[in-house]
């Protein structure tokens, strides 16, 4: 199913080029691609603790079970960037459970879950482009809830995600091993409701460096949500709604 097509800057060390791209579905064939780019994307990476990896087989399993995958090709055909979509229905992962959502709620979810730009793409608002595909395809789906994690490190994909509507509903250690899960890393929790919604008075705003978790943690128990990211100052921005939702 193709999604989109358009044009890309490529960038070849100091030098760019000008390139084209079709964003499509991948299918299950297509699943090795994704994890070789992954791969890739991972061993450049300066901080690995932004990209949690996901194997062939979890892929391919939860693809099984209705997860998509939108791909982005060049003109070669190669696969440059992917974004991961799944349905996590009742599973404890389903991040509704991270943010006090109503069980009903639950098979309602729609898990943004990894995606990668090839580095000499990057700059070309894949991640965004890519997002935005996936808004309208969840909605036809009946899901009602986007919900992803982002590091604290990951400071691109925290402002593409809160810009296109997401915002942090919980802080804390995810991807852990131990029981008490505080072998894990830390990750923001973002959540955009995809219905209309009525617009809400806000009633308090506190801007906190992105660094300082302690009272980003502090603030979310207390009900304010994460609303917008500064880049440059490494601000983000809360508020607290007067309705004060918890979700
Ligand atoms: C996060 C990511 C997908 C964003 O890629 P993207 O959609 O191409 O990013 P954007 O187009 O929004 O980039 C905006 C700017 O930030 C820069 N940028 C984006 N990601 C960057 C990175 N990882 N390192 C350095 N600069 C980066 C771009 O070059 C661009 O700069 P410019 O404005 O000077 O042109 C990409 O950085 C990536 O694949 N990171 C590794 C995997 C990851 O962290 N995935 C998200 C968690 S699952």
């Amino acid at each position: 199913m193709m999604l989109k097509t358009g044009q890309l800057i490529k960038h070849i060390g100091d030098r760019t080029e000008q390139d084209e791209y079709i964003m499509r579905l991948i299918t299950m064939d297509e699943l090795r691609d994704v994890i070789a780019l992954e791969k890739y994307v991972y061993r450049q990476l300066p901080n690995k603790q932004v990209l949690c990896m996901d194997s062939y087989e979890e892929m391919f399993d939860d693809m099984k079970q209705g997860a998509k995958v939108i791909g982005v090709f060049n003109k070669a055909r190669d696969l440059i960037a992917y974004r991961y979509i799944g349905f996590p229905g009742r599973a404890e992962k389903n991040l509704g459970n991270d943010i006090n959502m109503p069980m009903q709620e639950l098979t309602k979810v729609a898990h943004l879950e990894t995606t990668v730009v090839h580095p000499q793409y990057r700059g070309n608002s894949l991640q965004s482009l890519t997002l935005q595909q996936a808004i309208p395809m969840v909605k036809d789906f009946g899901y009602n809830h986007l919900l992803c994690t982002v590091s604290p490190h990951n400071i691109y994909s925290l402002f593409n995600i809160i810009k296109n509507g997401l915002r942090i509903k919980a802080l804390k250690k995810k991807y852990g091993t131990t029981a008490d899960g505080n072998d894990g890393m830390w990750r923001f929790i973002l959540h955009r409701d995809l219905r209309p919604i009525t617009a809400r008075k806000t009633s308090e705003l506190l801007s906190i460096p992105l660094v300082d978790l302690d009272q980003q943690r502090k603030i979310i128990d207390e009900g304010y949500v994460g609303l917008w990211l500064f880049k440059d100052t490494k601000l983000l921005d809360y508020v607290r709604f007067e309705d004060n939702l918890a979700f």
